[in-house]
């Protein structure tokens, strides 16, 4: 008899492949084989070539399980020190994000809480929460820097970052979000403080391998066009891909820019017009939605799904895991809530998680189900997929495997 070829083929399976036409690329009574980290065949039962014990090492049966492509949370900012739940308190007292920012709270508290936290005590605060995100499915993840203002600390989050990927086994991609707030001992100099981000701390962090991505928060609380400018500059002089916190409490046409610059993606975009969307689709800008900030901050200014939709905008849905704005430690509920508060399909909210967010994080290896890309999956309690976004809470995620191997959480 001949070697298996396969390391592991799972058997059984109801495979949510997010690629060819079906609706979720739907393929009911599935097998999928993984092979050297990668999937090696995908199709159904009844095409599989052989006598499936003979195929591989390892084979399973999945008795109709839901099988989708690993999840990917494409925006959080969890790496930070403290947390703001007195501020969660405050806005339910009168104050709003903006008076709390105003006031010398919000992002600059993290801030001082995150400065004042040793390599360590980061990691050690931080890792709970990519542990959450993981054990609901999470197989890639994006984390920001941007709670550290200063280089050392800047540092200290990134590499508290990639740390955590390589102590959980799934992917971490950073971005640079050094433009996320004016560190106080700049107050007079914001000049001064943004040329220190594009001539100082990037170049180096970007030196040292920490950074993937450039990300900004322009807002009038935040930077301005022309300084989110400055730095998408030197992220193009140094090769790297950059990204947007847009029209998030007010409409600044920052989209228009980001797309200029042919950003991966416009992340929040409540406040977004039409121009804006136009932009995105002529730069193939992917438009990330955070319904967990939408929720903890009581918007009710609704991002313009219909017109994304209208321009075929691919739409990704993120965490945006934060202290401030979106304490949630789920995908699968963000999921959910782009469903419940923004109207997304059960389908465009799944897309979402998945190829558009592969997509948010310029990557074209996982996302979908399909031969060659990387073996990242979960075999989920749950007969199909919507589950994944009607149920709200739970753990639904039956196994995990990252490149080809289970993952424990
Ligand atoms: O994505 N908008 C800016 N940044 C975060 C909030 C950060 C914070 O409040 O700590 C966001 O919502
Ligand atoms: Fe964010």
């Amino acid at each position: 008899m001949s070697a298996p070829r396969w390391d592991r083929l799972l058997l059984n399976a109801t495979l949510a492949t997010f690629a060819g036409d079906a609706p979720y690329g739907l393929i009911g009574h599935g097998a999928i084989a993984l092979h050297h980290g990668r999937i090696a065949w995908i199709g159904g039962m009844d095409a599989l070539p052989d006598a499936p014990a003979a195929l591989a090492d390892v084979v399973e049966s999945l008795d109709g399980a839901l099988v989708t492509p690993g999840l990917i949370d494409c925006h959080t900012h969890l790496v930070f020190g403290g947390d703001r739940a007195q501020e969660f308190d405050l806005r339910l007292n009168g104050a709003s994000y903006e008076e709390i920012a105003r006031a010398g709270g919000g992002i600059v508290s993290s801030v001082s809480a995150t400065r004042a936290a040793s390599e360590e005590q980061l990691f050690a605060q931080s890792l709970p929460r990519a542990r959450a995100l993981l054990a609901d499915g999470v197989t890639t993840l994006e984390i920001k820097s941007g709670y550290g203002l200063d280089l050392d600390s800047e540092r200290r989050m990134l590499r508290v970052a990639r740390r955590l990927g390589r102590e959980l086994g799934i992917s971490v991609r950073t971005s640079f979000l050094g433009l996320h707030a004016l560190p106080p001992e700049y107050r007079d100099r914001r000049a001064d403080y943004v040329t220190l981000v594009c001539d100082k701390m990037l170049p180096a962090l970007a030196a040292e391998g920490l950074v993937d991505a450039v990300d900004a928060f322009c807002e009038n609380i935040g930077f301005s066009r022309d300084e989110t400018r400055r730095v998408f500059e030197r992220a193009r002089e140094l090769g790297l891909p950059v990204k947007l916190h847009a029209e998030q409490l007010s409409d600044q046409d920052g989209t228009a820019l980001v797309a200029e610059y042919g950003g991966l993606s416009a992340d929040h975009l409540e406040y977004l017009g039409e121009s804006g969307v136009r932009a995105m689709a002529r730069a193939g800008t992917v438009a990330v939605l955070l319904p967990g900030a939408f929720y903890a901050l009581r918007e009710t200014k609704l991002p313009p799904v219909a017109l994304l939709r209208e321009h075929g905008v691919p739409m990704a849905v993120a965490t945006d895991c934060n202290p401030g704005t979106s304490p949630l430690l789920s995908l699968r509920l963000a999921a959910g809530m782009a469903c419940t508060l923004f109207r997304l399909t059960p389908e465009e909210a799944l897309l979402g998680v998945t190829v558009n967010a592969a997509r948010a994080l310029g990557l074209t290896d996982r996302g979908t189900l399909a031969i060659g890309q990387r073996a990242d999956l979960v075999v989920w309690d749950a007969r199909g997929p919507a589950d994944l976004c009607y149920w709200i809470g739970g753990s639904l995620a039956r196994k995990i495997y990252v490149a080809g191997e289970a993952v424990s959480r």
